[in-house]
């Protein structure tokens, strides 16, 4: 396979039930690029950042374990991409540190996702919360990446992510490369379907708002068919239009229809009929998923297999880069 492809990764948190959200915004386009022979994709499971909340360590590895094999069931590929545990390669802890080191408490105080869980989790408003966006750099530099694909939630981490790899670069010599975010043009955030200026979350207290990926089947029709709407009776976007356009996102996600064509589709239809068709279009995409996840998770030797070699390719990659890091910084030489 051609040398010069470019290198892809992301990761998704273990830290609860995957929404339709995660899918639409990152995990479809994860599938979708893995494909592609132009591109070397590396997908982890960020089980370390999940760790800045405190966890039930039961509950985590079960967490964990679903993880993984709604990766490989929503289409991702082993043999093609490795996937691995981040915690498995202690890469990610050396390279952590070290960038720590070289991110500035004022750039770290501005991040939008740290001043939301800061209040959230007010009781344990621990330090790793805090330095989370420096382990994610490290996550990402690690690798060389080119490309990280990730939902419109995650831009700022992106950012930060560059500003340390230049300056890391500037300070030393050429070491990382710096990385462009992907987020995709249409479902880089879904939205709850009970509020929808508030993003689709698994944390949210009313279960209607999100959608998961293993819910039952029916629960996801009853969901849809909840949504909040507006008093109008057009399917198009528009001022106070934000629930049937959130409809339209996610039924554009999974159908691949522009928006353009959707409001086409719907011209003089009801918003019952609209979200029938909603609902089939998301049950369609989700149950193929559901079903190879059941076969996938009775498979705990396989996963495991899966979760191991692709540490070791992963943890190659990226002792590459920590050596040459530790190198430049002066630390001797084991
Ligand atoms: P999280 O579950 O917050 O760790 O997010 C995992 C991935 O899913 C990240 O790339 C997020 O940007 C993406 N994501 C999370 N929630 C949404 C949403 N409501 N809409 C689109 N993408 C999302
Ligand atoms: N912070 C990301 C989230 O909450 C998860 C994540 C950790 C990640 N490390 C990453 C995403 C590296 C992309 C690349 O969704």
């Amino acid at each position: 396979m051609a040398e010069n492809r470019k290198r892809i990764l992301s990761g998704i948190q273990p830290s609860g039930a995957l929404t339709l959200g995660n899918y639409v915004g990152a995990l479809r386009n994860w599938v979708e690029l893995s494909k592609d022979e132009n591109y070397e994709a590396y997908f982890m499971l960020a089980d370390m950042h999940t760790i800045t909340v405190r966890q039930d360590p039961k509950e985590f590895r079960k967490n964990a374990m679903d993880l993984l094999a709604l990766f490989m069931a929503s289409g991702l590929d082993p043999k093609r991409s490795p996937i691995f545990f981040q915690s498995h390669v202690p890469a990610h802890a050396m390279l952590g540190w070290v960038l720590v080191c070289n991110t500035y408490m004022g750039e770290l105080s501005r991040m939008t996702q740290y001043k939301d869980k800061a209040q959230k989790h007010a009781a344990n408003l621990n330090a790793g919360l805090f330095t989370y966006p420096s382990l994610m750099a490290a996550d990402i530099l690690l690798y060389q990446a080119d490309l990280v694909p990730v939902g419109q939630d995650q831009s700022q981490h992106l950012e930060i992510t560059r500003d340390l790899a230049n300056r890391f670069n500037n300070a030393y010599s050429p070491t990382f490369k710096v990385p462009e975010a992907y987020i995709p043009k249409v479902g880089a955030r879904i939205m709850s379907l009970q509020d929808p200026t508030q993003k689709m979350s698994k944390s949210d207290p009313n279960e209607n708002g999100y959608i998961l990926l293993l819910d039952p089947i029916d629960k996801i029709v009853k969901k849809i068919k909840r949504a909040v709407t507006d008093s109008g009776s057009e399917i198009r976007r528009g001022e106070g239009k934000e629930g049937i356009e959130n409809l339209m996102s996610i039924y554009s996600a999974v159908t691949n229809k522009s928006m353009d064509n959707i409001e086409a589709e719907f011209e003089g239809m009801g918003y019952g009929d609209f979200k029938s068709a909603v609902a089939e279009a998301v049950v369609e995409t989700v149950r193929p998923i559901q079903e190879r996840y059941a076969e996938l998770i009775k498979n705990k030797d396989y996963l495991k297999q899966v979760y191991k070699s692709g540490a070791e390719t992963a943890g190659r990659t990226a002792m590459k880069t920590v050596s040459k890091v530790y190198r430049k910084i002066g630390f001797i030489e084991p």
